[in-house]
Order: C-alpha cells, then sequence, then structure tokens
C-alpha cells in the first residue's frame, strides 16, 4: 500500500507546467539544478513558454522555488548535523 504521503509526492514531481510541450515542473527542476538560471535558459533547454506562452509564469516561479530551496539547503545540512550532535558543529562557508 503506497501512503498518502508518496501519492502527493509522486503527483507533484509530474505536474504538468507547459501542456504545449508537455513539461512538467520535475523537469524545469532538473534542468535548473543543471545551470538553467532563467526563463531564456529553460525555453533554450525545454522549449518551455516557445508557444503560447501561458506557463511562462509558472515556470518562472519553479525555477525561483528550486533556487531558494538550493540556497536553504545547506544550512538546514548544518540544522540538522547540529541536532543529531552534541559538540559543536564546525561550520565552513562556502562560495556560491
Ligand atoms: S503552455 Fe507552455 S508554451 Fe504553451
Amino acid at each position: 500500500m503506497v501512503s498518502i504521503r508518496l501519492e502527493i509526492r509522486i503527483w507533484m514531481r509530474s505536474m504538468y507546467v507547459c501542456l504545449c510541450k508537455g513539461i512538467t515542473d520535475g523537469q524545469i527542476r532538473e534542468a535548473v539544478q543543471q545551470g538553467c538560471d532563467s526563463l531564456r535558459d529553460l525555453r533554450r533547454e525545454l522549449g518551455v513558454g516557445g508557444q503560447c506562452g501561458k506557463c511562462a509564469r509558472d515556470a518562472r516561479e519553479v525555477l525561483r522555488d528550486t533556487r531558494a530551496q538550493a540556497s536553504v539547503q545547506p544550512y538546514a545540512a548544518v540544522a540538522a548535523a547540529a541536532s543529531r550532535s552534541s559538540g559543536p558543529v564546525l561550520f565552513t562557508p562556502q562560495p556560491a
């Protein structure tokens, strides 16, 4: 039996953002993680927004959300390490 949470996660991973090109938010997130940094990049790599353009706002939102998650995750990892450790946690800032 698949849990409801897992089903929601699977559903969310396959949400179509661009119907004209059949592009999901997961594909956009993957493209952003591989270096796409603007809607122009996404259009060039995936074709998002290249036809009717109705998906541009949502695609931009997925782009921003993915970038925001990427900037928060290192700190979340430090917080998780701190909660597991009884001693001090050393944090070395990394260049962006
Ligand atoms: S829905 Fe993306 S270009 Fe039409």
